[in-house]
């Protein structure tokens, strides 16, 4: 196996497309199951986007945007828009699993495609952490309304938030991990009860702010912080929608990749937008921005203080737990086959990617996977994690746009089913949105993504470049 035929070597190396769609029939670790449906697709990028970002980090978004946070929201989803398109036909030409680690090694090359794989760890294995620190926070939020009651604060708290260890996020990261390890048809149907719950929460949500609780006095002052409030705020809710593009991990165990792939990425961020848009109006209009701000729970506070409706709020926490486990289960998922698709390329060790075949899924990987990330959950701060998964993530979106030009000039003849509209304009309006919100976010984060970056050129160095598959077929 491997892609002999790319032509250029080393580095720059790039795999040929047919090979790549060839290679999932073959090698040793076997294929993945193609169980996975339209439905079960989009229900995969909803239960991914809807989450942390809507339940708490909306709060981070008020005090910098005010009630213009509902700009922030549709700023960060136009954003996203580009990018998704640009996924969704990627997705379908190439629908093998590796989202835009893959994409890349059809286009950008080797050293490229490998920079975005460790790349994608930020957005991925960093976020499933950073979510389940939410997780944690909801779960006491819920405790508290409902029993009174509230886990110690060493036990459920990281030390930088004055705790010892975040005990809440590393049960729930381990009980992710083995519901993904057991299988993806019984991951896909616990993922659609638990998208269904969330939807239905937040509709009741929307329902109950705007019938008890709604006046529109407070929405002004409107944008006390101008534009630049609008545009900080939408760097850091951003956070709230990355996941659509999970779907694209799950290509390979698709029924129908070309119709379903892009139906469900696009689909499934338009769903979610128009859900925070009603959702951050309702907000905004029930309740004061400064209350909002600083509540750890916005949404519930809404409910609690600007309905006066307590078990509406303990109603919404338990909501809020179900959504943000639906993310961790997607995100994970989508994290193990990144590195199922680095692993089968030889640019991390081949062992760690073999599936079992009584569950059909990479059972070592994703243990693996759920320890090192229970290990950061347990110690990891949610605010800047969340500000590191966003450059990751922008980052990715920004090469996804790039191969989507690079792709259609080096290989025009390349069946695509879906195509962006107006290339290269579309693209180009894509990347130049994605470089205006990374510039938003502050210097140390910088910072994190650079030594990042170049841990990761350092491994390739010392281990990807001597074992990729690629390489050693072009040298024998
Ligand atoms: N979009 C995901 C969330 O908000 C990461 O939790």
């Amino acid at each position: 196996m491997g892609g002999a035929r790319g032509k250029k070597t080393g580095p720059w190396a790039v795999k040929d497309h047919t090979q790549l769609i060839a290679d999932t029939q073959s090698g040793e670790e076997g294929g993945l199951k193609r169980a996975v449906g339209a439905v079960d697709l989009t229900a995969l990028g909803i239960g991914a986007v809807i989450g942390t970002g809507i339940f708490v980090v909306i709060g981070q978004g008020i005090q910098d945007a005010g009630p213009a946070v509902i700009l922030s929201f549709i700023l960060a989803a136009v954003t996203c828009l580009f990018s998704a398109l640009c996924y969704a036909e990627l997705a379908s030409s190439i629908p093998v699993s590796g989202s835009a680690y893959t994409y890349a090694y059809a286009t950008l090359g080797e050293l490229v495609a490998w920079i975005i794989g460790w790349d994608l760890i930020l957005e991925y294995g960093v976020s499933v952490a950073a979510v389940a620190v939410g997780w944690g926070g909801n779960l006491n939020e819920f405790l508290e309304n409902t029993f009174d009651y509230t886990l110690p604060e060493s036990i459920s708290t990281a030390r930088e938030d004055g705790g010892v260890l975040n005990l809440p996020a590393v049960a729930i990261v381990i009980a992710v991990m083995f519901l993904l390890a057991r299988g993806v048809r019984e991951t896909a149907k616990a993922n659609f009860i638990m998208v269904i719950v969330k939807l239905v929460v937040l509709a009741f949500f929307i329902v109950v702010a705007f019938s008890a609780a709604f006046n529109a006095d407070n929405l002004s002052p409107f944008a006390e912080n101008g534009v630049d409030g609008v545009v900080t705020a939408a760097a850091v809710i951003f956070f709230a929608y990355i996941g659509f593009d999970a779907v694209s991990t799950g290509a390979e165990e698709a029924k129908n990749p070309s119709r379903d792939l892009p139906l469900a990425i696009v689909g499934s961020l338009v769903i979610c937008t128009v859900i925070y848009i009603l959702v951050s109006v309702a907000a905004v209009g029930s309740l004061d921005a400064k209350t909002l701000g600083e509540s750890d729970a916005p949404l519930a506070a809404v409910l609690d203080e600007g309905a006066g409706i307590s078990w509406a709020a303990s109603l919404l926490a338990f909501g809020a737990l179900v959504a943000i486990t639906s993310v961790l289960v997607t995100i994970f998922y989508g994290q193990t086959r990144i590195f199922f698709a680095m692993a089968r390329d030889g640019l991390m060790p081949r062992g760690i990617a073999k599936v079992s075949p009584r569950s059909g899924t990479p059972v070592r990987l994703t243990i693996g996977m759920g320890i090192a990330i229970a290990t950061l959950a347990a110690i990891a701060p949610l605010e800047q994690i969340v500000k590191l998964v966003n450059i990751g993530t922008l980052f990715a979106f920004f090469l996804v746009n790039v191969g989507v030009i690079i792709l259609r000039s080096t290989h025009p003849e390349m069946e695509r089913p879906f195509r962006v509209p107006f290339v290269p304009f579309f693209p180009i309006i894509g990347m130049c949105l994605i470089v205006y919100l990374m510039i938003q976010l502050p210097g140390e984060t910088w910072w994190r993504f650079g030594v990042w970056l170049v841990l990761g050129i350092v491994i390739y160095i010392f281990y990807g470049r001597h074992h990729s598959v690629l390489q050693r077929a072009s040298r024998s």
